[in-house]
């Protein structure tokens, strides 16, 4: 097994991009696609293109993968590090067709990791390999054309990444720079990535103040509001709100000896992250405003009937940022006995949408709590076990 063997789980954007960075930084890449379709057409426009490339500006990556296929058997084994690279919601169902594969003593982690990540990877996995997280994925970026070509559209200077155990984090974080070729920052534990994750903040709190006083009516192309731009002073306030709320768990969780280094206000997260791109930064409403890396992109939207349109409560803005998000960190809340009103509003309606029960009277008891990555799933009912599991 060789740490520089990585396999890269995905068939997505993020996938095509991390094999093309990583195999041309020297790593020898192994793709694996879990869906059948994907590994044929992978195989299909590689074999034909010769490389898979990232295009960023200027810069082009290539790489030629060792090997591709939807079977983990054919993949894992011999990998040092293995990275899922795709939506939150295939991540159980992936980790629980790697496990048998992986070799003692290699790395799995997951970019961008999610909420609770450490909690489900570790109930699979046991003690048996290391696990990490990074917090966001480093690049945003779209195919343009399957198994052949995507293009970077940004990537961040620096991302923020953590490990369990918790020891391993400086070490992991020098392999993932030498894999990524940016930044990588040790976070204290990876509690402080599920907490600080602002993926749960934005997307829930603009789709629902975006969104909640609609009346089901359908409305026309032109009335599909932006997103980010969309962003009033009422939801700059929702938003304010969801993000304090966050910072009262992190202090409580805190009181108790765990260092949460890192777990950041809303405010403070957009100010470092799009330092140079914010032209006013006196508001939420102006920071979301006036961020031209937001510029122009509207909320997420389906078609009914010939030219109506409706929000799209299936849109991962909701099915990842609610279950493996905002629900973990209502969890922990639950666990440390702090009040969240306008979280557990957002759920409220939210959940509705998604046609998903979380909250009920108060309590993660819904129906669907059970398919959430919440500690309290895996045995963790009280801070003194939280302690316990985040070393
Ligand atoms: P994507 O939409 O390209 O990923 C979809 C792919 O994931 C599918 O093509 C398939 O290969 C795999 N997949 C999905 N469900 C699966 C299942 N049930 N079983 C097996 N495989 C499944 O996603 P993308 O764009 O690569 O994003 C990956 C992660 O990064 C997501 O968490 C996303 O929210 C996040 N992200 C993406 C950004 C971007 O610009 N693409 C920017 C910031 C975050």
């Amino acid at each position: 097994m060789s740490v520089h063997s990585l396999t890269v789980v995905g068939g997505g954007n993020g996938a095509h991009v991390l094999a093309a960075v990583a195999g041309s930084r020297g790593f020898e890449v192994r793709l694996w696609a879990p869906i059948p379709e994907e590994a044929a057409a992978l195989k299909k426009g590689v074999a034909q293109n010769g490389y898979v490339e990232a295009v960023s500006g200027e810069n082009s990556f290539k790489a030629v993968p060792a090997i591709i296929s939807a079977e983990p058997a054919e993949v894992i084994p011999g990998s040092g590090i293995i990275i899922f690279v795709l939506p939150a919601f295939a991540h159980k169902e992936l980790l629980l067709q790697a496990v048998q594969y992986l070799d003692k003593g290699c790395i799995l982690g997951a970019i961008p990791s999610r909420s609770g990540f450490e909690f489900m990877a570790k109930s699979i996995l046991n003690d048996t390999v290391t696990i990490f997280g990074v917090q966001t994925l480093p690049w945003a970026c779209r195919i343009k054309s399957y198994g052949r070509q995507v293009e970077i559209l940004g990537t961040k200077n620096k991302v923020t990444a953590s490990s369990s155990p918790a020891s391993e984090a400086i070490k992991i974080c020098v392999l993932l720079q030498e894999l990524l070729g940016i930044e990588v920052i040790p976070a204290p534990n990876m509690l402080a990535l599920t907490l600080g994750n602002v993926g749960q903040i934005i997307h829930p709190g603009i789709m629902y103040g975006l969104f909640y006083r609609w009346k089901g009516n359908p409305f026309s192309e032109t009335e599909i509001p932006l997103f980010y731009q969309g962003v009033t002073e009422e939801i700059g306030l929702i938003l304010t709100d969801i993000s304090r709320e966050i910072m009262d768990v992190k202090e409580a969780i805190e009181k108790e000896g765990i260092s949460l280094e890192g777990v950041v206000s809303l405010n403070e997260w957009l100010l470092s992250s799009y330092e140079n791109s914010i032209a006013d930064t006196s508001t939420l409403k102006g920071c979301f405003n006036t961020n031209t890396s937001y510029r122009g992109l509207k909320a997420p939207v389906k078609k009914i009937g010939e030219d109506g349109y409706m929000p799209d409560f299936s849109s991962r803005y909701l099915t990842e940022d609610i279950p493996h998000g905002l629900v973990v960190t209502r969890a922990l809340a639950q666990l440390t006995g702090i009040h969240t009103p306008v979280i557990d509003e957002v759920l409220g309606v939210t959940s509705g949408w998604m046609r998903k029960e979380y909250l009920v009277n108060g309590y993660l008891q819904g129906k669907d709590v059970p398919l959430t990555p919440i500690p309290q799933n895996y045995g963790i009912n009280d801070i003194q076990g939280l302690i316990r599991a985040i070393v």
